[in-house]
């Protein structure tokens, strides 16, 4: 890579004006001044600007996993019970999941090294959406609906508002589309419960724009560029150096 395009990628300065840091002597390669920004280095070449270090920042992993039962949201389990991670198999990097799904939820999960977005993505002040389907037992009535929409009481509070569709109905059950911006523990399940209509099953449809499209369950794939850009957007942050 050209020692400009470099600096300009390590976050030192826009391209132009790297040139001119570098044409001013301030950047030394392997320890000796280069003052042609056209200079090429290699991966092992040490760079500094006026003394001090720079680097690239390292290439971050986004993984998009459709989750099946029976797997843990978490890296490891001291009772060595499978984990999301070994759906993922060997990776040099230190994913871990963006939020939980219980043990028997299935459905989207994002696994990412990436701890600024992953929190952004969580934490309720971002407002990110997320999906589920949840298959009840009985059949809520448009009132219960409405309710569970407006907030809930849980024991850990009342629950923000919330996007609660019918989705399908039968004999003594239903399907319902539910929509929140927060992730608490076991969250839908209770606010299922509260109202009357416990869950059987439940699986995470979406992950803010992100659907399990072209996903098999137990199989995950990388996000695009685009993608993590528009993660990155969506939660306010600066995009990521391509
Ligand atoms: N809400 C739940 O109750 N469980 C999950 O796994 C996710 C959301």
């Amino acid at each position: 890579m050209r020692l400009a395009k470099y600096l300009a990628a390590a976050g030192v300065a826009s391209r132009r004006k790297a040139e001119k840091i570098i044409a001013a002597g301030r950047v030394a390669v392997g320890g000796n001044t280069v003052t042609v920004p056209q200079y090429r280095i290699t991966e092992e070449d040490q760079v500094t600007v006026d003394g001090r270090a720079v680097r690239l920042p390292e290439k971050k992993e986004y993984l998009l996993l459709d989750k099946p039962a029976g797997y843990l949201s978490t890296v490891s389990d001291p009772h060595g019970r499978p984990t999301v991670l070994e759906l993922i198999g060997p990776s040099p990097a230190r994913l871990y999941p963006v939020g939980r799904l219980d043990l028997d939820t299935t459905g989207l999960l994002l696994l990412t090294d990436d701890g600024e977005l992953a929190f952004r993505l969580t934490h309720p002040r971002f407002g990110v959406e997320k999906k589920y389907r949840a298959w009840v037992k009985g059949v809520p009535p448009p009132a219960v609906l409405t309710r569970m929409g407006q907030g809930m009481l849980l024991e850990d509070g009342p629950t923000a508002p919330a996007t609660v569709r019918l989705l399908r109905r039968s004999r003594g059950s239903a399907v319902l589309e539910i929509s929140l911006c927060e992730g608490r523990k076991r969250q839908v399940k209770r606010m299922c419960a509260a109202a009357g209509y416990p869950v059987r099953r439940l699986r995470r449809t979406g992950f803010a724009f992100l659907t399990a499209a072209g996903l098999e369950s137990g199989t995950y794939r990388r996000l695009s560029e685009a993608e993590v850009r528009r993660l990155y957007r969506l939660v306010g942050l600066a995009a990521p150096m391509p």
